[in-house]
């Protein structure tokens, strides 16, 4: 028989402590835990006869349908439109936009249907429906064929869902204000937030409609409630953006019906998000040409290339310990492409304040990034300009060769389709070095960071140190 029984949940990971205590043993969270009451089922099956049946791979199956929303760059980050029966998750801080993305997408489902109208709800569980009437005026979008409820329970909403004529496309606006009356627990503790979403995802599982959960982000970067919940559904959709830009980027972390690290861009505009098809035209749209400590860095985000300026600050350390910051990069990147610079090029740089940026408000992780941050860096250090035009990529390796990156081909077409006429890349060889004479750049290919600090003068070429033993 299953038992009631007083347990401590991490609000973080989902881990389940007999006593409470400050810390969570399992993911090391401080102060996460919350007294909730669970019910534990006892130990082992109680010796009753399961069944299974296995079946060969190669087997009928049903074809897929996917249904196009009406905003293309919403369908390229779910990897090609929405599939029935399926749940995604859209996590992102609060305040960036996840309502109104979620609200737009709802009413353009119909539009990429061709005009068939496909029937959509809406659940909120945060705003009133006075509040998602008065976003909808904004967005211009009252006459869509949209049913708006504002519930938080979650038997309410499976009663409405559990129907034959249920609609096709349903958003729960947020998971963490919904509740099952059966727990205990506070609506938002893991133990609820777990209850709800599964009992909703297979109510869409069961109906086949597309179910997607918003849920909010911790400070720390984490889906709020538990972890389990991004294993729980099929996809999950991250909605980024700084808060002073208004730029968004959603991004898929996971997808079972496609790719990841696909990117779609959006501009928040007054009337809603925009979508943004070129955003290489964008991100560099304020760009000053010839200023010294940027270099622009021609990146791919998912199958996209994606042009995005590096800017660079070089200052005297007024501290024993040298300043960094840096946005939308990785801290220790830096660190490591300031060290192949001192130790292995005799650049002094390691003793002063920098401040790296990357314009735009778009957060880069691709190691390709290394020779463009490298190239801003040695501008900044020099006081003089990235030669004119040019596009920088490369991964950088700690002896300070410049290895090779992927999709080379596709970052020199973007930087050609945009008016660049130059080329900093690491060496090619092989297929990419046949296609090498398609983009009609003029490309430089270095094959150690030696060979970019050549080109700057001053201050960037200092002797060698004395201690510079370790220079190739
Ligand atoms: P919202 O969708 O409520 O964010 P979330 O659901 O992620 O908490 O959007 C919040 C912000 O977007 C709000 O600060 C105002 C801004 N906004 C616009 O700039 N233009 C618009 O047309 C709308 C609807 C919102
Ligand atoms: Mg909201």
């Amino acid at each position: 028989m299953a038992r009631d029984q007083t347990r401590y949940i991490c609000q973080q990971c989902g881990a389940a402590h007999a006593k409470w205590g400050g810390k969570c043993d399992a993911c090391g969270g401080w102060n996460t835990l919350v007294e909730e009451v669970v019910r534990v089922a006892p130990k082992g099956l109680g010796g009753t006869k399961g069944r299974l049946a296995f079946v060969g791979l190669a087997g009928a199956h049903e074809t897929m349908v996917r249904r196009l929303s009406g905003l293309p760059e919403f369908d390229r980050v779910s990897g090609g439109g929405l599939v029935p029966g399926s749940a995604l998750l859209v996590g992102g801080d609060p305040g960036i936009g996840k309502s109104t993305l979620l609200l737009q997408v709802a009413a353009d489902q119909q539009r990429g249907q061709g005009g068939a109208a496909l029937d959509c709800a809406y659940i909120s569980g945060e705003e009133s429906l006075d509040q998602v009437r008065l976003r909808a005026q904004r967005l211009g979008i009252m006459t869509a064929p949209v049913q708006l409820a504002a519930a938080t329970s979650v038997r309410d909403i499976a009663g409405a869902l559990d129907r034959a004529d249920r609609p096709d496309f349903v958003v729960i606006d947020s998971i963490q204000t919904m509740y099952l009356d059966q727990l205990d627990s506070a609506p938002g503790t893991v133990a609820q937030v777990r209850a709800a979403a599964q009992e909703l995802i297979k109510l869409a599982k069961a109906r086949g409609f597309t179910l997607m959960l918003v849920g909010h982000v911790t400070k720390d970067g984490l889906i709020a409630g538990p972890r389990v919940l991004e294993h729980m559904v099929d996809t999950v959709l991250y909605f980024e953006g700084e808060r002073g830009h208004q730029f968004r980027i959603l991004r898929a972390v996971k997808n079972r019906f496609g790719p990841t690290d696909e990117i779609g861009v959006f501009e928040m505009t007054d009337a809603g998000l925009a979508e943004v098809p070129n955003p290489s035209a964008l991100f560099l749209g304020d760009r000053t040409d010839q200023v010294s400590g940027a270099a622009v860095f021609a990146g791919i985000e998912g199958t996209r290339p994606m042009l995005v300026e590096i800017q660079a600050l070089v200052a005297p350390s007024a501290y024993g310990t040298p300043r960094r910051a840096v946005v939308g990069w990785d801290g220790n990147r830096l660190a490591m492409v300031l060290a192949v610079l001192e130790a292995r090029c005799g650049v002094e740089i390691g003793a002063r304040d920098i401040y790296l940026n990357v314009a735009g408000g778009l957060r880069i992780s691709e190691p390709a990034a290394d020779l463009a941050v490298a190239a801003a860096l040695l501008s900044a250090l020099s006081f003089e300009p990235v030669p004119a035009e040019t596009v920088v990529f490369g991964e950088i390796g700690l002896s300070g060769e410049i290895r090779q990156v992927g999709q080379a081909d596709a970052r020199l077409k973007e930087a050609a389709k945009l008016g660049f006429t130059a080329a900093i890349v690491p060496p090619r060889r092989g297929r990419a070095k046949e296609r090498a004479g398609d983009s009609g750049l003029a490309v430089r290919e270095i094959s150690h960071l030696k060979e970019l600090v050549a080109q700057f003068e001053g201050p960037a070429r200092q002797p060698q140190r004395a201690s510079g033993g370790a220079r190739p």
